[in-house]
């Protein structure tokens, strides 16, 4: 028997109570044999207290964290070195400690990128985006889409120059006006809700997608409800659907692999066990 201590990572925000972060990363340590611990760790907002955290927990002899809201722009702030597509996106989602510094990632780029194509986008120069929102998501989107070589990329918000700052940092992304977003379904071959419009509790995304062509892909981001208004008008519509549980799953497994050191599955039982979760959450 090993006496090692468990290998501890977790996941950081505020609030963090709600987090599915633990109940991914908690089945994967089980299915891999590992002996690991992954916790839900509350920080308040603000730098300080994020570095304060952080310094605390690689005292610790955690391995590193995922980083969720509000902390992601304090994250990528903290760490030591970023990959390019980090930098870029301004925020890091995962961080990984070591006694040569502290690596950030943004996990949720390639994550938004892989669940793309499980839903059966083939994403090419011809291809053109349309993402709704302009916030830290919107952002990664555009970044993942860029990534995949989206030949262009159109970023619509009710606030127009948050997107215009996206769209200055990715060469094939332009604006479009909030009110614009109907007109310019004609030739969209993938629509992403990148706003927190269809959340539970939140307004909902108004949007016609009648003139959506039969072959588009429709992503939302949101997972509370699983079955965004969105999702479900695209169903009705027979097109495809990416919803954000997948992209959820998706990014835990980078992070995973870095800190417990076995590469996970994203599959169906692992799915399963997030909707069984959140269908006993009631509403939000
Ligand atoms: P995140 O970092 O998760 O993306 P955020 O930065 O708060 O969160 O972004 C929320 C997104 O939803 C923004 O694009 C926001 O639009 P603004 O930039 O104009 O605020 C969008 N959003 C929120 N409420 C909205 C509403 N009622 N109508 C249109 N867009 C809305």
């Amino acid at each position: 028997m090993s006496d090692q201590a468990p290998i501890r990572a977790g996941v950081a925000g505020f609030p963090i109570q709600h987090s599915l972060s633990p109940l991914i990363h908690r089945e994967w340590l089980k299915r891999a044999g590992v002996d690991g611990r992954y916790d839900r760790i509350e920080i308040p907002p603000g730098y300080e207290s994020f570095q304060q955290a952080a310094d605390d927990l690689r005292r610790k002899g955690y391995a590193g964290l995922n980083v969720t809201l509000p902390h992601k722009e304090n994250a990528l702030r903290y760490a030591d070195e970023a990959d390019s597509t980090t930098s870029r996106a301004g925020a890091a989602n995962t961080l990984v400690f070591s006694a040569a510094g502290v690596k950030a990632y943004n996990t949720d780029v390639s994550g938004f990128a892989l669940s793309l194509k499980a839903a059966g986008a083939v994403v090419s120069e011809q291809s053109r985006a349309l993402v709704l929102g302009a916030g830290g998501a919107a952002r990664g989107v555009a970044a993942a889409l860029s990534d995949l070589g989206c030949g262009s990329i159109m970023l619509a918000n009710r606030t127009l120059e948050k997107a215009e700052a996206i769209a200055a940092s990715i060469p094939s992304a332009t604006t479009l006006a909030w009110d614009r977003r109907d007109a310019a379904l004609g030739d969209i071959d993938i629509l992403v809700n990148a706003t927190s419009l269809g959340m539970s509790g939140e307004r909902p995304l108004e949007i016609s997608l009648s003139a959506l062509p039969k072959s588009a892909v429709v992503a939302d981001i949101v997972y509370t409800p699983l079955k965004t208004a969105l999702l479900a008008d695209a169903e009705q519509h027979g097109l495809q659907t990416m919803d954000g549980l997948s992209m959820l799953m998706h990014q835990a497994a980078p992070g995973f692999e870095m800190w417990f050191g076995e590469q996970p599955v994203v599959d169906d039982a692992l799915r399963e066990l997030l909707v069984t979760a959140l269908n006993h959450r009631g509403p939000a």
